[in-house]
């Protein structure tokens, strides 16, 4: 619930090579299985890599890395820095990334998400992503199945 005004002073802006040690710091603690900055590295130069941190002042408060091919986007990784869930950041890196598909002309995004990760599932279901497939014993730490969820775009 965003009951500070936080989230009026949200902003976004493409990750930048300094942003790293913040983002593997929310990367190590989000995930079970986390990126490493290896990856991360090797991918954000990419020309087909969106990537994006959220900020507060001059705290990084979340991040997020999609990829597009064709006319799909894939969200790869997003985190909100545990201490500031729950107050819109992530609802707006959404929206971000919605918005950045919709300037690349993409029609469809695409997302996978542990059926357990009620926050995210609650969060996609809210901005319209729907239940499109499951990926079989797709998580390496616990063998459990992926939810694949799709949004398509307008247009
Ligand atoms: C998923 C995640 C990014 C959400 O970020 P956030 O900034 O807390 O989300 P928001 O505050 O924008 O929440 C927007 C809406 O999502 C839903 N939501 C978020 N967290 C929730 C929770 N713990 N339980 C139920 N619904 C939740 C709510 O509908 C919420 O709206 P509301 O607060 O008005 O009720 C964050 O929980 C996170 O970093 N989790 C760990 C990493 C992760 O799982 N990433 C996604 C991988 S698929």
């Amino acid at each position: 619930m965003n009951d500070n005004g936080d989230v009026e002073r949200i902003v976004i802006d493409p990750f930048s090579p300094t942003d790293l040690d913040a983002i593997m710091e929310m990367e190590v603690a989000s995930f079970p299985v986390p990126w490493t900055r290896r990856s991360y590295e090797d991918v954000i130069s990419l020309d087909n890599v969106s990537t994006w941190v959220a900020r507060i002042g001059d705290e990084i408060v979340g991040y997020m890395l999609t990829q597009y091919v064709a006319d799909e986007m894939e969200l790869h990784t997003f985190a909100v820095k545990s201490s500031m869930r729950r107050r819109g950041v992530g609802a707006r890196l959404i929206q971000n990334m919605i918005s950045d598909a919709g300037h690349l002309g993409l029609r469809n995004i695409y997302l996978l998400v542990r059926p357990n990760n009620i926050a995210a599932r609650t969060l996609y279901e809210k901005t319209g992503f729907q239940l499109v497939g499951i990926r079989k014993h797709y998580y390496q730490d616990n063998g459990e199945d992926a939810l694949v969820m799709r949004l398509e775009l307008d247009g």
